[in-house]
């Protein structure tokens, strides 16, 4: 500061100081209540308020700039290539084994390497994602590597940054009084199943290459030169290694309690075991209930408690003797390829998907796996009547992985992409440069007219209730309806659908009366429910509160749309496109003279937060929606959804088959809904 500053510009300089600090204290805390505790302190608005006003205020006084400041979370500009830094202690993995013999020999070398000395294990999930290592100095994170060759790893604290659970300023702990603050923890970046879900659906529609599970995906992610795109993507991280020269640690059990109290995230699923039989239990229980986890897992790891344990056993090779990780199988099976057939989305993009012979495999019968696109075919030379390994990962959708060469029939045929459409209209397909699949763009193919209608009907959308995909088959085939605004005409055909089969004076009115309710719908559901590619629920609810009438948002230009945060140039790009088309207008306008509500009402504005504070759980198996599907809606209000259920939670939504979760909130007398009282409540809402 120079030493003539008159007193007024010391003195604002001062005012912005305080309230600097002030406004990071608040937005850390409400990080830390919402990522790690799952309990929200003030609703996304508010929040966006405040971390706008520390930009600006930032914005004006570059030196107050601190590296802990939340603004820091995505920053700099992309890089050319990540720096190379060296491990202070290299980086190992464990040795892995799938068998009870081999954890019975581990006990045992364990058991001589210690004499007569008790010892115990600490049990943890071996989360299935990307391990790394944190450096924090003064408590804040300086550096984040990747593992990389164990001895040197990519600096990738830029990245790691963006993980919205992970403080970048740990808790001020001091233990038996001396103060840690200078530590190095290591992890486990992974991502959240329904994220994972999310991201190859938007991947699907933008005709890119899909990623194969959560962990390629977070590795890929980890990978990014530009921050701002790895902010895009959520991550999730787990840590469960710390090691420091400030404080003696001695054992891991009591070190998970450090990490914990340094506000630093951990896994709830830890286990003690004294006996191999206990072990099992522990193993046996999550090979069992690794489904019901909102992430993936592929194994235990089975770690001795104690340090100087650990120190007596060493290590051989890269690899401690003090800890083990006992993998699960993959579910896999293999079954016969019986036909290649082919489906058309909402936006032509034309996809692949396999006949298979019915077959049995993590809890569910498989018949049909999709196979992506032309290259995914090619790449593992899959041909008909081929048998084929199916992999399911958690709720991942069932995919094909490979062909058995060794078991191809004599008859197995080569497979080639058609080059029509396989609607009735057989438009020749086109393959757009730089694109992984095929798309049919007539504007009247009627696939892609019944998924648009049914996809404007859906539950999230307009919700039509009775017109579902069968309706929908019927009433495109009679060609009544050939565009989302003939269904508001309907009525004026009432004879023509009573005298349709299995059609009777109460089905037509309820289905006349629910197409005739949905014009009251909200406008963010509207622009939902029109369909413009990449434009999904949350970015639909961004655009009606910014634009707040859909006039405005069809006159938007890309560089009003590209300003609004969170709507990025593809999603601007789409969006004019989609009002330049004249089909799309006619069908906007005609809808608009139906009286369908198009404008931004208080109502809205006023529902988003109703949920803002609750915390969900959800377990076992929904009938009538996915559990992500059923995530989407609950923070679309507001609300929260964790992983595990404790006093904390306000609701349990129990689907069928519910299992330890169930138990879990029953004992802390939380809350319980079955599927049909979780949908009254979001209906009400
Ligand atoms: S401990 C020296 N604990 O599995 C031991 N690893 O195959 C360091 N992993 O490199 C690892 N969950 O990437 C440990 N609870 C857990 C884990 C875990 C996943 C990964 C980690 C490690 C690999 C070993």
């Amino acid at each position: 500061m120079s030493d003539n500053l008159s007193l007024f510009e010391l003195n604002n300089e001062k005012i912005e100081n305080t309230r600097i600090l002030e406004l990071r204290k608040k937005i850390i805390e409400a990080d830390t209540a919402y990522y790690v505790d799952a309990q929200p302190l003030m609703t996304d608005r508010e929040y966006d308020l405040l971390m706008q006003e520390l930009i600006d205020i930032e914005k004006n006084n570059p030196e107050l700039i601190t590296p802990d400041s939340p603004t820091q979370r995505v920053g700099g500009a992309p890089l050319k290539e990540f720096r190379q830094v060296q491990h202070d202690r290299p980086m190992l993995s464990l040795a892995n084994t799938y068998s009870r013999e081999e954890v019975e020999e581990f006990d045992k070398r364990i058991r001589e390497a210690l004499g007569d000395t008790q010892y115990k294990y600490t049990q943890e999930l071996k989360y299935d994602g990307v391990a790394v290592s944190l450096h924090y100095e003064n408590s804040v994170l300086k550096l984040a590597l990747t593992r990389g060759d164990g001895i040197t790893g990519d600096d990738i604290t830029q990245n790691v940054k963006t993980i919205q659970s992970l403080p970048i300023k740990a808790n001020d702990l001091d233990i038996n009084g001396i103060p840690l603050r200078n530590f190095e923890v290591r992890g486990e970046v992974f991502m959240m199943e329904s994220d994972f879900l999310r991201i190859n659906e938007q991947r699907a529609e933008a005709g890119e290459k899909l990623f194969a599970n959560p962990r390629n995906t977070t590795a890929g992610t980890l990978k990014l030169l530009d921050s701002k795109e790895v902010a895009k993507r959520p991550l999730s991280i787990v840590i469960y290694y710390i090691d420091t020269q400030d404080v003696k640690l001695s054992n891991h059990s009591d070190n998970l309690e450090i990490i914990k109290k340094l506000g630093l995230p951990i896994s709830e699923q830890t286990r003690q075991a004294a006996s191999i039989d206990e072990i099992f239990n522990f193993i046996n229980k999550w090979e069992e209930n690794r489904h019901t986890l909102p992430f993936q897992i592929d194994g235990i790891v089975i770690k001795l408690d104690s340090i100087t344990h650990q120190n007596i056993l060493g290590f051989v090779a890269r690899s401690p003797r003090w800890a083990i990780a006992y993998k699960y199988q993959a579910e896999k099976a293999v079954t016969q390829l019986n036909g290649i057939t082919f489906q058309v989305g909402r936006t032509g993009v034309v996809t692949p998907v396999a006949e298979l012979e019915p077959i049995f495999l993590a809890g569910s019968t498989i018949s049909r796996a999709t196979l992506h696109n032309e290259d995914y075919i090619k790449e593992r030379d899959i041909r008909i009547n081929d048998f084929v390994v199916i992999e399911k990962g958690g709720e991942v959708i069932p995919k094909v992985s490979a062909v058995v060469l060794e078991k191809r029939p004599d008859d197995a045929v080569l497979f080639s992409f058609p080059e029509l459409c396989p609607c009735g209209i057989k438009h020749p397909l086109v393959k757009p440069e730089g694109e992984a699949n095929y798309f049919c763009e007539h504007p009247e193919c009627p696939w892609q007219i019944r998924r648009r209608i049914e996809h404007f009907a859906s539950r999230n959308a307009m919700y039509i209730d009775g017109l579902g995909e069968k309706v929908v088959d019927q009433l495109v085939n009679l060609e009544y309806i050939k565009s989302v605004a003939d269904l508001y005409d309907l009525h004026n055909h009432r004879d023509k659908l009573l005298a349709l089969e299995r059609w009777g004076e109460k089905s037509v009115d309820n289905l006349l009366a629910a197409i005739e309710q949905s014009k009251k719908q909200t406008l963010s559901r509207f622009i939902f429910a029109i369909g413009i590619r990449f434009i999904g629920e949350g970015a639909a609810k961004i655009l009606a509160r910014t634009f707040k009438n859909i006039e405005a948002l069809s006159k938007a230009t890309i560089d009003d749309l590209k300003s609004v945060h969170e709507i990025g140039e593809k999603m601007a790009e789409t969006i004019v496109y989609f009002f330049s088309v004249p089909k799309e207008l006619e069908i906007i306008n005609r809808l608009i003279s139906y009286h369908l509500n198009t404008e931004l009402t208080e109502e809205e504005t006023g529902r988003d937060g109703v949920l803002t504070g609750q915390t969900f759980v959800l377990t076992g198996e929904l009938s009538s929606m996915t559990r992500n599907e059923a995530k989407q809606k609950i923070e679309s209000f507001g609300g929260k959804v964790t992983g595990s259920v404790s006093k904390m939670t306000n609701y349990v939504i129990a689907g069928s088959d519910a299992g330890s979760k169930l138990k879990k909130a029953q004992q802390l007398e939380v809350k319980v809904l079955n599927e049909e009282e979780f949908i009254e409540l979001i209906e009400k809402l």
